[in-house]
């Protein structure tokens, strides 16, 4: 749980949050909200850091993006898929799924 506001977000300007220990990286796009790993699986950068275009994330360091929508790499370096969390929009609030 967080406190996370939807109204407060935003479009592609993702934000860093931790929920239980994890960090995650949320994307509002539109009436949507995504949120995926915030570490790069490449190396140790925060996606969050990254420019968001269309429904893709470039990490800022060395430039491979990620599907917001799967999580999906989709250019090198990068080559294993970033964590997917599921998000529901309640009230205003952002509740990102931590299993
Ligand atoms: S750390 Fe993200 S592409 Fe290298």
């Amino acid at each position: 749980m967080n406190s996370l506001k939807f109204s407060a977000l935003q479009d592609r300007k993702p934000v860093k949050i931790n929920v239980r220990g994890e960090d995650i990286c949320v994307t509002r796009i539109g009436d949507e909200v995504f949120a995926i790993g915030d570490v790069c699986t490449h190396s140790d950068a925060s996606l969050s850091e990254g420019d968001v275009t269309d429904f893709k994330i470039e990490c800022w360091l060395h430039g491979a993006e990620f599907d917001l929508r799967t999580g999906e790499a989709l250019t090198l370096p990068a080559n294993i898929p970033a964590k997917t969390y599921q998000v529901n929009i309640v009230d205003d609030v952002v509740e990102v799924q931590v299993n």
